[in-house]
């Protein structure tokens, strides 16, 4: 009995179970759905009123969803280097939250410096994940604008001056970054190489330069990285704002890229109603600030895709179409980062991101100049003087939007005390005032960098407790305030500021032995390096900034950081000559500040080399404390491009890694061709007497230059040569072929 109604119970409840219709919840919200089919059915529901609303921001940092149908705004939030302290609805200071300090990463340039792309990949694997526990879904970075001028404010920010370089680290931070459900947002796009009047002019570049420096780091980033989003930038190029730039982000981005992500304007970067609606530009962002001035109290409903569009789209002058390509660009990002198919949960501040926070930075550091002092040894007992605000001052503060309030900032002062524990003394002299800002956004660093003492007295001061030092370490360079890597400001010249310079001559005059430590984001003028024993290139580098630069002082880590950009001798000898290339020019009857690009695709070692032109230290340029031969150097045909070939070798007695890199020479093109022009790049650990074998592919495309008139690559049959060096200017093998 008991069996028969058992299966009777099961046959009723299966019964059951089929007539009961399945709970069928919209396709949009059912995430194993295709994409593009959740696209489609949110789109189907959505008014005129809610699409037009998914078009521009709501708040400072983020742009309408969809509350009716249950999808979020979309969030952004700055930058590069780390997750942007929370700020009030419509405010740029922060909030003053109490669990929003974030781990604060090295400076872009301190991670091009690194020329490691796996490490690309950890910076964005991690900062994805900080961006995701914060619930953002848009990182505003990484910015990979072009080292065109050493003067260029947000240089530190950047990837350097070569478009390879810049494009093979974009690709794997990018997909870091999105590996975590974040969207990262390329930026600025494009040709915004400077901050003077950064809203108020026109770049005006010929093709080739175009396609050959100012875009391929972004089209990297775009169809091998597969960015999500981009942001247009300030300036104006070919007479269009480039947040709602025609040729740019419709010809260019979305149609010869096949861009399928979605174009956020610049923070007041949106200036037109008519070219807004037309001219590929999805989210508006920030209208009537600069990013960095405070907003009008217009309230949202006022912007460019606000009102006035939905009167366009009301009386037909925009049509519904154009919306719907807006806005399923807009639910495609949603649907890929907080409604994507696998929940991410992130994680934020935790030992793993300061660790890579640490060594990213460390492995960024450039030594220059080395005559054997480092790694520094202070006798027993010994006194290590420290001379230089660089030394105490916390730098993860101020410089613009990239501004962090980080859960700490290791000072090097603080690193050297741990290093030299029992061991030395280490005694700090100022040296030099610098800057003595402490606080931005209301991010405070809680220090006080004031000093009554007169510049005379700070030099007389640290020459004078040089007497009794074993050595001199000297640690200054910039700091990020206005002029001095600042965003909004450019600097004057490449001269070291606040009397730099006389103080570090002082210093080699005592005898001592004398390490100088620059720390910077771009280049600076070295007029006493043949005076001084060792100099080290140090960077922002974030939150673990002074133990990654003790660690390589100290030995602790082999250097291992090449050089992003040239470091030139002065900076008249670089190729800008004229007010018409920068910062640019007013002409008659024309609104916008005009600038010519008239230097073409010779920027950075693409100048410098090819005319012979001697430099500081060049493109690509870093010692270690171990020594490498390359030898073996070998090309040949394979398919329709090369194989190239070498082996690398630890000659030395310590571990270490060496990055070898591949330039080629056309010599004998109808276009003038820069004398090298970097195409591989390939960073190689090695134990002490350990060799490796190295492979490099080269297409026909790698030896091409892009020629206008018929808007396509070519290479054009001759002589190439392969060039395989340790820097642009160290060169080891120079293997001739024919193509
Ligand atoms: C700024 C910057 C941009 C930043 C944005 C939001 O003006 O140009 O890089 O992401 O505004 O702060």
């Amino acid at each position: 009995m008991k069996y028969n109604s058992l299966i009777s119970f099961g046959a009723a409840l299966l019964l059951g179970v089929a007539c009961v219709p399945k709970t069928t919840q919209p396709v949009y919200l059912d995430r194993s759905q295709p994409l593009e089919a959740r696209i489609q059915d949110a789109l189907d529901r959505m008014t005129l009123e809610e699409k037009v609303a998914m078009t521009h921001a709501q708040s400072k940092f983020s742009s309408a969803g969809v509350p009716r149908l249950g999808i979020p705004e979309l969030w952004h939030t700055d930058g590069p280097h780390g997750i942007r302290p929370e700020v009030l609805w419509d405010e740029w200071d922060q909030a003053g939250w109490t669990n929003d300090s974030c781990t604060a990463f090295p400076a872009l340039v301190n991670l091009a410096a690194t020329w490691d792309r796996n490490l690309a990949r950890l910076y964005g694997d991690c900062i994805g994940a900080e961006a995701r526990y914060r619930e953002k879904d848009i990182l505003l970075g990484p910015g990979i604008n072009m080292g065109r001028t050493p003067l260029n404010g947000r240089t530190f920010e950047y990837m350097g001056e070569d478009p390879y370089l810049a494009g093979q680290l974009v690709v794997p931070y990018v997909q870091g970054v999105q590996s975590n459900g974040v969207a990262a947002c390329v930026k600025h796009f494009a040709m915004n190489n400077q901050e003077i009047r950064r809203t108020a002019t026109n770049s005006i570049v010929d093709d080739r330069t175009l396609y050959e420096i100012y875009l391929p780091a972004f089209k990297a980033a775009v169809t091998e990285g597969g960015a999500w989003a981009v942001m247009g930038s300030y300036n104006l190029y070919n007479g269009q704002f480039n947040c709602h730039n025609k040729r740019l982000l419709c010809d260019i981005l979305k149609g010869e890229w096949g861009f399928d992500g979605v174009v956020i304007s610049d923070w007041g970067g949106c200036r037109d109603d008519d070219q807004a609606v037309t001219n590929g530009l999805d989210i508006e962002m920030g209208t009537w600030t600069n990013g960095l001035r405070g907003a009008a109290s217009d309230s949202y409903s006022h912007y460019h895709l606000a009102r006035p569009y939905l009167e366009r789209l009301r009386d037909g002058r925009a049509t519904e179409e154009g919306l719907n390509d807006k806005v399923s660009r807009i639910l495609r990002t949603v649907f890929r980062t907080s409604m994507a198919p696998e929940p991410h949960d992130g994680s934020f501040t935790s030992p793993e991101h300061f660790a890579a926070a640490r060594r990213i930075a460390a492995e960024g550091v450039v030594l220059l100049k080395n005559d054997g002092i480092l790694p520094l040894q202070v006798p027993q007992g010994g006194k290590l003087l420290v001379v230089g605000e660089n030394a105490y001052k916390m730098m993860v503060v101020g410089g613009g939007s990239s501004n962090l309030k980080t859960k700490y900032e290791v000072i090097p002062l603080e690193a050297l005390h741990e290093a030299f524990d029992g061991k030395a003394a280490v005694v700090w002299e100022r040296g030099y005032v610098g800057d003595t800002t402490t606080v931005y956004n209301k991010v405070v660093t809680g220090q006080n960098l004031r000093d009554s003492r007169s510049a005379e007295q700070l030099l007389s001061d640290a020459v004078a407790a040089a007497a009794d030092a074993s050595c001199i370490l000297f640690i200054g360079g910039l700091n990020k305030s206005a002029g001095q890597d600042n965003e909004g400001t450019d600097r004057a010249d490449i001269v070291l500021p606040y009397g730099q310079d006389a103080l570090v001559e002082a210093l080699a005059a005592t005898g001592k032995p004398l390490v100088v430590v620059n720390i910077s984001g771009s280049p600076v003028a070295m007029p006493w390096a043949s005076r001084v024993n060792a100099i080290v290139q140090g960077w922002y580098g974030g939150s673990e900034s002074g133990h990654a630069l003790v660690d390589v002082l100290t030995g602790k880590v082999n250097p291992s950081g090449k050089l992003p950009f040239t470091m030139p001798l002065a900076l008249s000898d670089g190729p800008i000559k004229t007010e018409r290339q920068y910062p640019g020019i007013q002409e008659e009857g024309k609104k916008w500040w005009q600038e010519y690009y008239d230097e073409g695709v010779f920027i950075g070692y693409r100048w410098y080399d090819t005319n012979g032109i001697a430099v500081q230290y060049p493109f690509g340029h870093g010692l270690s404390y171990t020594t490498f031969e390359l030898s073996d150097a070998r090309v040949k045909r394979s398919g329709d491009g090369w194989k190239v070939s070498a082996r690398i070798k630890n000659t030395g007695e310590v571990a270490g890694a060496e990055v070898v890199q591949l330039y080629i020479r056309d010599t004998e093109a109808s276009v003038a061709r820069p004398s090298k022009e970097l195409k591989g790049f390939e960073k190689v650990y090695l134990h002490p007497g350990e060799s490796r074998s190295l492979q490099f592919t080269l297409t026909r495309d790698d030896l091409s230059f892009f020629d206008a008139a018929s808007h396509a690559w070519v290479a054009e049959p001759g002589e190439f040569h392969v060039l395989l060096g340790c820097s642009s200017a160290d060169i080891r093998a120079d293997v001739p072929f024919t193509l």
